[in-house]
Protein backbone atom coordinates (compact mmCIF):
# COMPACT_ATOMS: atom_id res chain seq x y z
CA UNK A 1 0.00 0.00 0.00
CA UNK A 2 1.23 3.72 -1.40
CA UNK A 3 1.16 5.54 2.20
CA UNK A 4 1.10 8.94 0.31
CA UNK A 5 4.06 10.51 2.65
CA UNK A 6 6.59 10.86 0.12
CA UNK A 7 8.46 14.10 0.40
CA UNK A 8 6.32 14.74 3.17
CA UNK A 9 8.17 16.28 6.54
CA UNK A 10 8.18 14.37 9.72
CA UNK A 11 8.97 15.52 13.36
CA UNK A 12 9.74 12.60 15.00
CA UNK A 13 10.06 13.73 18.98
CA UNK A 14 12.33 10.67 21.03
CA UNK A 15 14.08 10.19 17.86
CA UNK A 16 17.13 8.90 19.02
CA UNK A 17 15.95 5.29 19.85
CA UNK A 18 13.28 2.99 20.87
CA UNK A 19 9.65 3.64 19.18
CA UNK A 20 10.42 6.84 18.26
CA UNK A 21 13.81 5.68 16.20
CA UNK A 22 11.73 2.53 14.50
CA UNK A 23 8.62 4.98 14.21
CA UNK A 24 11.41 6.96 12.08
CA UNK A 25 12.62 4.74 9.91
CA UNK A 26 9.30 3.47 8.51
CA UNK A 27 8.41 7.10 7.76
CA UNK A 28 11.74 7.05 5.71
CA UNK A 29 11.20 4.23 4.17
CA UNK A 30 8.20 5.67 2.67
CA UNK A 31 9.81 8.57 1.61
CA UNK A 32 9.22 11.06 3.83
CA UNK A 33 11.60 13.44 5.48
CA UNK A 34 12.64 13.84 8.73
CA UNK A 35 14.14 15.73 11.93
CA UNK A 36 14.46 14.21 14.87
CA UNK A 37 14.36 15.65 18.68
CA UNK A 38 15.92 14.08 22.01
CA UNK A 39 18.69 14.96 24.08
CA UNK A 40 21.25 12.24 22.55
CA UNK A 41 23.23 14.51 20.09
CA UNK A 42 25.60 11.52 18.43
CA UNK A 43 22.25 8.92 18.47
CA UNK A 44 20.33 11.52 16.53
CA UNK A 45 23.02 12.42 14.08
CA UNK A 46 24.19 8.61 13.57
CA UNK A 47 20.25 7.75 13.13
CA UNK A 48 19.86 10.89 10.83
CA UNK A 49 23.02 10.01 8.63
CA UNK A 50 21.84 6.18 8.24
CA UNK A 51 18.09 7.17 7.70
CA UNK A 52 19.12 9.57 4.57
CA UNK A 53 21.86 6.98 3.02
CA UNK A 54 19.48 4.06 3.32
CA UNK A 55 16.40 5.73 2.00
CA UNK A 56 17.53 8.72 0.10
CA UNK A 57 15.47 10.94 2.59
CA UNK A 58 16.76 14.13 3.67
CA UNK A 59 16.95 13.95 7.76
CA UNK A 60 18.52 15.80 10.67
CA UNK A 61 18.56 16.21 14.32
CA UNK A 62 17.92 18.44 16.93
CA UNK A 63 18.93 18.10 20.38
CA UNK A 64 16.15 19.34 22.62
CA UNK A 65 15.36 18.19 26.53
CA UNK A 66 11.60 18.13 26.33
CA UNK A 67 11.83 18.12 30.01
CA UNK A 68 13.34 21.98 30.18
CA UNK A 69 10.46 24.38 29.62
CA UNK A 70 12.55 27.39 27.80
CA UNK A 71 14.29 24.97 25.54
CA UNK A 72 11.27 23.62 24.69
CA UNK A 73 9.76 27.23 24.13
CA UNK A 74 12.41 27.95 21.84
CA UNK A 75 12.20 24.98 19.97
CA UNK A 76 8.09 25.19 19.52
CA UNK A 77 9.19 28.55 18.19
CA UNK A 78 11.19 26.65 15.01
CA UNK A 79 9.14 23.94 14.88
CA UNK A 80 6.45 26.77 14.15
CA UNK A 81 8.23 28.81 11.54
CA UNK A 82 10.88 26.78 10.19
CA UNK A 83 10.64 22.92 10.22
CA UNK A 84 6.62 23.35 9.53
CA UNK A 85 6.20 19.70 10.14
CA UNK A 86 3.53 17.85 7.79
CA UNK A 87 3.63 15.21 10.50
CA UNK A 88 4.42 14.64 14.35
CA UNK A 89 5.30 11.93 16.12
CA UNK A 90 4.36 13.21 20.34
CA UNK A 91 6.80 11.35 22.33
CA UNK A 92 9.26 11.34 25.39
CA UNK A 93 11.28 9.10 28.04
CA UNK A 94 8.75 7.27 29.98
CA UNK A 95 8.89 8.72 33.85
CA UNK A 96 10.27 6.63 36.68
CA UNK A 97 8.43 3.61 38.32
CA UNK A 98 6.81 4.19 41.47
CA UNK A 99 3.23 3.32 43.47
CA UNK A 100 1.02 6.58 43.76
CA UNK A 101 2.06 8.50 47.10
CA UNK A 102 5.45 9.90 48.13
CA UNK A 103 6.79 11.07 44.55
CA UNK A 104 8.98 14.10 45.00
CA UNK A 105 7.28 17.05 43.54
CA UNK A 106 10.24 17.39 41.13
CA UNK A 107 9.87 14.05 39.54
CA UNK A 108 6.06 15.15 39.37
CA UNK A 109 6.79 18.36 37.94
CA UNK A 110 9.59 17.56 35.20
CA UNK A 111 7.89 14.40 34.05
CA UNK A 112 4.73 16.58 33.22
CA UNK A 113 6.72 19.14 31.97
CA UNK A 114 8.45 16.41 29.34
CA UNK A 115 5.21 14.45 28.61
CA UNK A 116 2.30 16.99 28.81
CA UNK A 117 3.12 20.89 28.67
CA UNK A 118 5.89 20.35 25.99
CA UNK A 119 3.76 18.15 24.09
CA UNK A 120 1.18 20.32 24.11
CA UNK A 121 3.49 23.34 23.11
CA UNK A 122 4.98 21.36 20.46
CA UNK A 123 1.87 19.78 18.98
CA UNK A 124 0.41 23.34 18.97
CA UNK A 125 3.38 24.56 16.95
CA UNK A 126 2.92 21.69 14.66
CA UNK A 127 -0.54 22.02 13.70
CA UNK A 128 -0.37 25.91 13.61
CA UNK A 129 2.11 24.93 10.35
CA UNK A 130 -0.62 22.00 9.26
CA UNK A 131 -3.61 24.12 9.12
CA UNK A 132 -2.05 26.48 6.44
CA UNK A 133 -1.09 23.18 4.13
CA UNK A 134 -4.92 21.79 5.32
CA UNK A 135 -3.17 18.46 5.77
CA UNK A 136 -1.41 16.87 8.70
CA UNK A 137 -0.82 14.08 11.05
CA UNK A 138 -0.42 14.15 14.94
CA UNK A 139 0.20 10.65 16.62
CA UNK A 140 1.02 10.99 20.24
CA UNK A 141 2.48 7.83 22.04
CA UNK A 142 0.86 6.98 25.19
CA UNK A 143 0.97 3.78 26.72
CA UNK A 144 -1.51 0.53 27.72
CA UNK A 145 -1.59 2.69 31.13
CA UNK A 146 -4.46 5.10 30.18
CA UNK A 147 -7.11 2.61 29.46
CA UNK A 148 -5.74 0.13 32.38
CA UNK A 149 -3.49 1.65 34.71
CA UNK A 150 -0.57 -0.06 35.05
CA UNK A 151 0.49 -0.84 38.47
CA UNK A 152 3.80 0.84 39.89
CA UNK A 153 4.01 3.65 36.79
CA UNK A 154 1.79 6.27 38.83
CA UNK A 155 3.72 9.10 36.95
CA UNK A 156 2.93 7.52 34.00
CA UNK A 157 -0.81 6.40 34.25
CA UNK A 158 -1.26 9.84 35.76
CA UNK A 159 0.08 12.51 33.40
CA UNK A 160 -0.82 9.96 30.09
CA UNK A 161 -4.34 10.42 30.86
CA UNK A 162 -4.16 14.21 30.67
CA UNK A 163 -2.46 13.40 27.06
CA UNK A 164 -5.21 11.29 26.04
CA UNK A 165 -7.70 13.79 27.07
CA UNK A 166 -5.92 16.72 25.32
CA UNK A 167 -5.31 14.94 21.72
CA UNK A 168 -9.42 13.49 21.65
CA UNK A 169 -10.33 17.53 22.15
CA UNK A 170 -7.71 18.33 19.67
CA UNK A 171 -8.73 15.99 17.09
CA UNK A 172 -12.53 17.16 16.93
CA UNK A 173 -10.91 20.97 16.59
CA UNK A 174 -8.70 20.30 14.03
CA UNK A 175 -10.46 17.47 11.72
CA UNK A 176 -12.18 19.62 9.28
CA UNK A 177 -8.79 21.31 8.45
CA UNK A 178 -7.11 17.93 7.00
CA UNK A 179 -5.19 17.61 10.67
CA UNK A 180 -5.64 13.89 12.05
CA UNK A 181 -4.89 13.21 15.75
CA UNK A 182 -4.37 9.48 17.15
CA UNK A 183 -2.66 8.05 20.36
CA UNK A 184 -1.16 5.20 19.87
CA UNK A 185 -1.07 2.93 22.97
CA UNK A 186 2.11 0.43 23.32
CA UNK A 187 1.83 -2.87 25.54
CA UNK A 188 5.23 -4.82 25.95
CA UNK A 189 7.39 -3.32 23.09
CA UNK A 190 10.90 -4.71 23.80
CA UNK A 191 12.73 -1.20 23.87
CA UNK A 192 15.46 -0.06 26.26
CA UNK A 193 12.35 1.48 28.59
CA UNK A 194 11.13 -1.94 28.89
CA UNK A 195 14.46 -3.33 29.60
CA UNK A 196 14.62 -1.12 32.46
CA UNK A 197 11.07 -1.49 33.92
CA UNK A 198 11.67 -5.13 33.89
CA UNK A 199 14.99 -4.61 35.45
CA UNK A 200 13.30 -2.26 37.99
CA UNK A 201 10.68 -5.36 38.67
CA UNK A 202 13.38 -7.86 38.79
CA UNK A 203 15.21 -6.27 41.60
CA UNK A 204 11.82 -5.37 43.59
CA UNK A 205 10.71 -8.97 43.00
CA UNK A 206 13.87 -10.74 43.68
CA UNK A 207 13.97 -12.62 40.77
CA UNK A 208 16.40 -12.87 37.37
CA UNK A 209 15.52 -10.31 34.78
CA UNK A 210 15.17 -13.80 32.41
CA UNK A 211 12.83 -14.66 34.55
CA UNK A 212 10.60 -11.80 35.19
CA UNK A 213 10.54 -11.25 31.36
CA UNK A 214 9.41 -15.04 31.13
CA UNK A 215 6.44 -14.56 33.46
CA UNK A 216 5.35 -11.51 31.17
CA UNK A 217 5.28 -13.28 27.85
CA UNK A 218 3.62 -16.05 29.38
CA UNK A 219 0.87 -13.21 30.84
CA UNK A 220 0.04 -11.92 27.56
CA UNK A 221 -2.49 -13.77 25.11
CA UNK A 222 0.45 -13.45 22.76
CA UNK A 223 3.05 -15.09 24.57
CA UNK A 224 5.78 -12.90 23.47
CA UNK A 225 6.88 -9.02 23.89
CA UNK A 226 5.90 -6.63 20.61
CA UNK A 227 9.11 -5.95 18.53
CA UNK A 228 9.50 -2.14 17.46
CA UNK A 229 9.28 -2.36 13.91
CA UNK A 230 5.73 -4.08 14.48
CA UNK A 231 4.86 -1.17 16.36
CA UNK A 232 6.08 1.17 13.63
CA UNK A 233 4.00 -0.72 10.53
CA UNK A 234 1.06 0.42 12.42
CA UNK A 235 2.19 3.96 13.70
CA UNK A 236 3.19 4.75 9.99
CA UNK A 237 -0.08 3.61 8.70
CA UNK A 238 -2.39 6.03 11.38
CA UNK A 239 0.25 8.97 10.15
CA UNK A 240 -0.51 7.96 6.08
CA UNK A 241 -2.74 9.84 3.59
CA UNK A 242 -5.26 6.05 3.49
CA UNK A 243 -5.61 6.92 7.25
CA UNK A 244 -7.37 10.54 6.87
CA UNK A 245 -10.86 9.23 7.93
CA UNK A 246 -9.07 7.94 11.36
CA UNK A 247 -9.44 10.63 14.31
CA UNK A 248 -9.11 10.90 17.67
CA UNK A 249 -8.59 7.28 18.15
CA UNK A 250 -6.63 5.24 20.51
CA UNK A 251 -4.86 2.03 18.94
CA UNK A 252 -3.39 -0.49 20.69
CA UNK A 253 -0.43 -2.12 19.85
CA UNK A 254 -0.50 -4.47 22.73
CA UNK A 255 -0.69 -8.17 21.70
CA UNK A 256 -3.78 -8.38 23.43
CA UNK A 257 -2.79 -7.41 26.54
CA UNK A 258 -5.65 -4.79 27.96
CA UNK A 259 -8.46 -7.52 27.89
CA UNK A 260 -11.14 -4.62 27.88
CA UNK A 261 -13.31 -3.83 25.50
N1 LIG B 1 8.12 0.28 24.82
C1 LIG B 1 6.91 0.06 25.29
O1 LIG B 1 6.36 -1.03 25.20
C2 LIG B 1 6.16 1.17 25.99
C3 LIG B 1 5.02 0.83 26.70
C4 LIG B 1 4.29 1.84 27.30
C5 LIG B 1 4.69 3.16 27.17
N2 LIG B 1 5.83 3.44 26.47
C6 LIG B 1 6.22 4.85 26.37
O2 LIG B 1 6.45 5.21 25.03
C7 LIG B 1 7.50 6.18 24.97
C8 LIG B 1 8.61 5.68 24.07
O3 LIG B 1 9.02 4.43 24.60
P1 LIG B 1 10.40 3.72 24.21
O4 LIG B 1 10.22 2.32 24.61
O5 LIG B 1 10.78 4.08 22.84
O6 LIG B 1 11.37 4.43 25.27
P2 LIG B 1 12.93 4.71 25.16
O7 LIG B 1 13.62 3.63 24.45
O8 LIG B 1 13.35 5.06 26.55
O9 LIG B 1 13.01 6.03 24.24
C9 LIG B 1 12.58 7.27 24.75
C10 LIG B 1 12.94 8.37 23.76
O10 LIG B 1 12.61 9.62 24.34
C11 LIG B 1 13.78 10.46 24.38
N3 LIG B 1 13.74 11.28 25.58
C12 LIG B 1 13.77 10.86 26.87
N4 LIG B 1 13.74 11.92 27.69
C13 LIG B 1 13.73 13.03 26.90
C14 LIG B 1 13.76 14.42 27.16
N5 LIG B 1 13.76 14.89 28.41
N6 LIG B 1 13.75 15.26 26.11
C15 LIG B 1 13.76 14.81 24.83
N7 LIG B 1 13.73 13.50 24.54
C16 LIG B 1 13.73 12.62 25.56
C17 LIG B 1 14.95 9.48 24.39
O11 LIG B 1 16.13 10.04 23.87
P3 LIG B 1 17.28 10.74 24.71
O12 LIG B 1 17.60 9.86 25.86
O13 LIG B 1 18.37 10.86 23.70
O14 LIG B 1 16.74 12.07 25.11
C18 LIG B 1 14.43 8.41 23.44
O15 LIG B 1 14.62 8.81 22.11
C19 LIG B 1 7.96 6.42 26.43
O16 LIG B 1 7.30 7.53 26.97
C20 LIG B 1 7.52 5.13 27.11
O17 LIG B 1 7.32 5.29 28.50
C21 LIG B 1 6.56 2.49 25.88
Amino acid sequence: MDLGIQGKTALVLGGSQGLGEAIAEKLAAEGANLVLVARNTDALEANAKRLSETYGITASGMTVDLSDADATAAFATRVREEIKPDMLVANAGGPPPSVSTGIDQAVWQRSAQMLLFSIIQVTEAAVDAMKAKKWGRVLAIGSSGVIQPIPNLAVSNTIRGAVAGFCKTLAAEVAGDGITVNMILPGKIDTARVGQLDTARAGREGKSLEQVRAEIAASLPIKRYGNPEEFASVAAFLMSEPAGYVTGQMTRVDGGMIRSL
